[in-house]
């Protein structure tokens, strides 16, 4: 962040996230105040997620804890990454640095087994679309999906 603050022309952090981060998944009340509560969004707030989640995997009690069902562990990493996107696009309002979290949609990779509605190439220039969008269309904090006929900001 320091080298990206010192930049001359705005800085681009584009984290490739998932759908799976929707807080719609998440129905422990807690955690979705935390998360919703962008004002008092902070790293340890995140942080605390993290412990919740592993703590409530250790005691076996993670099912019953309202935690997204589906692709657990990776839908709460990628809940972490939006929250954080979220929150240093906030810290860095101001500053010429630009955050957002992309969804690729379902892709034909390895982590697929090969498959998906589009290929790696096609994901790929979208992502590199969203991330070189010229200045004064380039937002913050937002959170981009592939949809069918086009790019919309927001879950
Ligand atoms: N494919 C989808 O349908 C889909 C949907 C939504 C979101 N995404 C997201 O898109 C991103 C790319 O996924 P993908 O589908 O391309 O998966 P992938 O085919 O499994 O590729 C993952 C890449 O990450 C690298 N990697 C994994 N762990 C790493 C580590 N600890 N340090 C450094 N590199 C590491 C792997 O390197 P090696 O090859 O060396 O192991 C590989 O190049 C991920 O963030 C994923 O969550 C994918």
């Amino acid at each position: 962040m320091p080298l990206f603050r010192q930049s001359a022309t705005i800085a681009r952090i584009l984290n490739v996230s998932s759908r799976l981060a929707l807080q719609k998944n998440v129905t422990n009340p807690s955690i979705k105040n935390l998360l919703q509560d962008e004002e008092t969004l902070s790293e340890g707030k995140i942080e605390h997620m993290i412990s919740q989640f592993l703590d409530d995997v250790y005691k076996g009690t993670w099912k019953d804890k309202g935690w997204p069902k589906v692709w657990t562990d990776y839908s709460i990493s990628k809940l972490a990454l939006y929250a954080h996107s979220k929150l240093l696009a906030k810290q860095n309002k101001g500053r010429n640095i630009s955050v957002n979290c992309f969804c690729p949609g379902f892709t034909r990779t390895a982590m697929t087994g090969g498959r998906g509605d589009r290929t790696a190439e096609e994901a790929a220039e979208v992502g590199a679309r969203i991330a070189l969008l010229p200045p004064h269309c380039l937002l913050s904090g937002e959170f981009f999906k592939i949809s069918t006929h086009s790019l919309t900001p927001k879950l």
